[in-house]
């Protein structure tokens, strides 16, 4: 659950890469919050530089495509020390990214930091499995993930 805020939220998702999971999270939540009409901000960044500049992958836009959401404008970035101001809250993937992301922290973070599975009763703790090695069927669970994630958020920022 999160805090309640007096500000207007402004969510990052974050991966190792910006090209498999957080796009799609960051998708994912556009589209929930412009169905919802609720004013929100979002971005997506990776913890590491490997794909800068770089549109989603491949798979990951055809699944946002398959459930109507255009992800194909996404470029990849990486996480900087302005994120942890510039948002409210920031999503991490998996355990390794929240790792990575508290040890990066600068000392002025404003930002709420977690699991981005910890948003969503019943899979607090989990994390999102990377599909970035594997087949199509990883990234439709991603999907469900990042979108069961995304409801649960419009419910609490509503
Ligand atoms: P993501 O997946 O963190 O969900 O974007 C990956 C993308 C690229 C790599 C690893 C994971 N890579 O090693 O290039």
């Amino acid at each position: 659950m999160l805090s309640a805020m007096s500000e207007k939220p402004a969510l990052l998702f974050v991966c190792l890469g910006n090209i498999c999971r957080s796009p799609l999270a960051e998708g994912a939540m556009r589209a929930a919050a412009q169905k919802a009409g609720l004013e929100i901000e979002t971005d997506s960044c990776g913890t590491a530089a490997y794909h800068v500049g770089n549109p989603p992958d491949p798979r990951s836009i055809e699944t946002a495509a398959r459930y109507g959401t255009d992800i194909s404008d996404l470029r990849g970035r990486q996480l900087s020390d302005d994120d942890f101001t510039r948002f409210t809250h920031i999503f991490a993937m998996d355990h390794e990214n929240l790792r990575n992301i508290l040890k990066r922290a600068p000392h002025d973070t404003s930002a709420q930091i977690c699991l981005l599975m910890d948003v969503v009763e019943g899979r607090e703790g989990n994390a999102i499995a990377d599909p970035y090695y594997g087949g199509d069927e990883g990234f439709e669970a991603s999907w469900a993930d990042v979108s069961a994630a995304a409801k649960a958020l419009v419910a609490q920022l509503s």
